[in-house]
């Protein structure tokens, strides 16, 4: 099994060294994570949830009564009360989060809220998703991925991950994916490198988190925050760069960076409607309906399985 520790190791080993943004989300991840969300800068939620509000009365005739909705990458299930607010009906609601506090936090504030709705929240890695609890009710299931969290994964795992959503969801179902639409460098760059250092801190916060569990002696004085634009490749990267040559031990290991070398730790793809269609089409999905918000742009992309 995939843990930090072993991936860790396997990064650092890698030339160039990278590692995945999933083990941002300890406890201070996702407390710093929803702070990047209220940045000025960080647009993707205001426009994200924006338009949500906007697009689901539309999509609630497809939806239909009784449909138990299951997301993926959950988080603080913020974006998901307009979703509760909305259907009429839902008979079960299932977070799906890597971060177990994060989890729990958001079912007791949604039980609070929503006493009446059957919420089942499941620990667990999207990229080897879990089954769904076998006494879920029987309704319609209603994927739903925002946040532009499927462009934290490479093509071939963004890919398997709606295949595996696919059959997890199973043939009468639909998927609502929220997706980053591709942009001019400086509002992309800002929105990852903001002024009061969040998202620096939250990228950091990768070397602190090290250090706490596995033992590193990341100096993290000694690294800096880069977010950068590939134009080439469509996505924004955020990297760790060593401010010396320097040497880090774990375990037994010896991992060697030069003045200038970048741990690279997060990819966030951005996307058009062809892109969309593509990866949705190699998934399963087919899609039927996408709605764009205002500037800055992002999308919201109804599913439903290919025939
Ligand atoms: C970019 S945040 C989005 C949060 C929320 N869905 C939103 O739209 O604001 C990514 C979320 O996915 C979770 N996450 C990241 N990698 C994951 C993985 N491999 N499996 C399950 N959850 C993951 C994180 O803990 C975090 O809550």
């Amino acid at each position: 099994m995939q843990t930090f520790r072993s991936d860790l190791i396997e990064g650092l080993s890698a030339s160039p060294k990278s590692l995945s943004p999933k083990w941002f989300y300890d406890a201070e991840g996702s407390r710093l994570f929803e702070q990047i969300t209220r940045l000025e800068e960080y647009y993707p939620t205001r426009q994200e949830t924006a338009l949500l509000r906007q697009t689901i009365p539309f999509w609630l005739d497809l939806i239909g009564p009784e449909a138990v909705l299951v997301e993926l990458g959950s988080g603080a299930s913020e974006k998901t009360r307009i979703l509760l607010d909305a259907i009429a009906g839902l008979a079960a609601y299932v977070p799906l989060d890597i971060s177990e506090t994060a989890l729990q936090a958001a079912a007791s504030a949604l039980r609070a809220d929503y006493p009446h709705l059957d919420i089942r929240p499941v620990p667990g890695d999207f990229e080897t998703l879990p089954d769904l609890p076998d006494d879920l009710p029987s309704g319609r299931r209603i994927g739903f991925f925002p946040g532009s969290t499927i462009g934290n994964l490479d093509r071939d795992a963004a890919i398997k991950l709606l295949a595996a959503s696919r059959r997890m969801l199973g043939r009468n179902s639909l998927f609502i994916l929220g997706v980053d639409l591709i942009k001019d460098r400086e509002t992309l760059e800002a929105a990852y490198d903001d002024a009061q250092g969040v998202t620096s801190a939250f990228n950091m916060n990768l070397l602190h988190r090290a250090n706490r569990e596995l033992g590193t002696d990341f100096d993290t004085n000694s690294f800096r925050h880069r977010a950068i634009w590939n134009e080439a490749e469509a996505r924004i990267e955020m990297h760790l760069e060593s401010l010396r040559d320097q040497t880090i031990k774990l375990d037994g290991h010896r991992f060697r960076f030069r003045a200038g070398e970048t741990l690279h730790t997060e990819n966030s793809r951005k996307f058009d409607r062809e892109r969309v269609v593509a990866l949705a089409e190699a998934g399963g999905w087919s899609l039927v309906e996408m709605r764009v918000s205002t500037s800055p742009y992002v999308a919201l992309a109804l599913l439903r399985p290919k025939e």
